[in-house]
């Protein structure tokens, strides 16, 4: 289940436009349905839109989204509120999405947030001041196998410890992707 509310003030100052890429990308989804159908691309097009637009879905975005599908506005902010993995506000170039549940909470994921929030500075839910990392918790990401772990953009990070943390946090200042 998602947030439940859009806040009115955090929006883009501009009409968000795809770029042509993206845009191609978008009619590619919206054509993989039938006619009268199209509203089932909606949630890749909300992906799509994250990336897009600086990784959160701002009022402008979704009211954007909505004109592309011939929907109305109501329609995205349903769908985009009711899941957590869309951002309705600013975020940092990086989300840390540690998951909290039961089987990562078993092998210390409680503590592997407070060394991450305290590492950062920053409480769960905010960003750090350069904008570079927003920590967030989450429920089962399906990889419990391999816990405590967290998700960052599309990549799982497992069987974190606080060295790992540490490796994990220097990469994406160094502007790579963590193995
Ligand atoms: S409980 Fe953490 S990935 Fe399943």
């Amino acid at each position: 289940m998602g947030s439940s509310h859009i806040d009115l003030t955090k929006r883009h100052t501009d009409k968000p436009t795809f770029s042509a890429e993206k845009m191609a990308e978008v009619q590619g989804y919206i054509q993989s349905y039938p006619e009268g159908k199209h509203k089932s691309a909606l949630i890749r097009i909300l992906h799509v839109a994250e990336e897009e637009f600086g990784g959160w879905l701002s009022i402008e975005t979704m009211d954007y989204v909505a004109e592309i599908l011939n929907i109305q506005p109501i329609e995205v902010y349903e769908v985009a509120t009711f899941y957590t993995m869309f951002n309705l506000e600013p975020v940092g170039k990086h989300v840390f999405e540690v998951c909290r549940t039961g089987p990562c909470m078993l092998v210390g994921s409680d503590e592997i947030i407070e060394y991450i929030g305290n590492k950062l500075n920053v409480k769960v839910g905010e960003t750090t001041a350069d904008g570079m990392f927003t920590l967030k918790t989450v429920e089962c990401l399906g990889a419990c196998g391999y816990a405590p772990m967290l998700q960052c953009g599309k990549k799982f990070h497992e069987y974190l410890t606080k060295e790992r943390v540490d490796e994990i946090i220097e990469s994406y200042k160094e502007g790579k992707v963590p193995n």
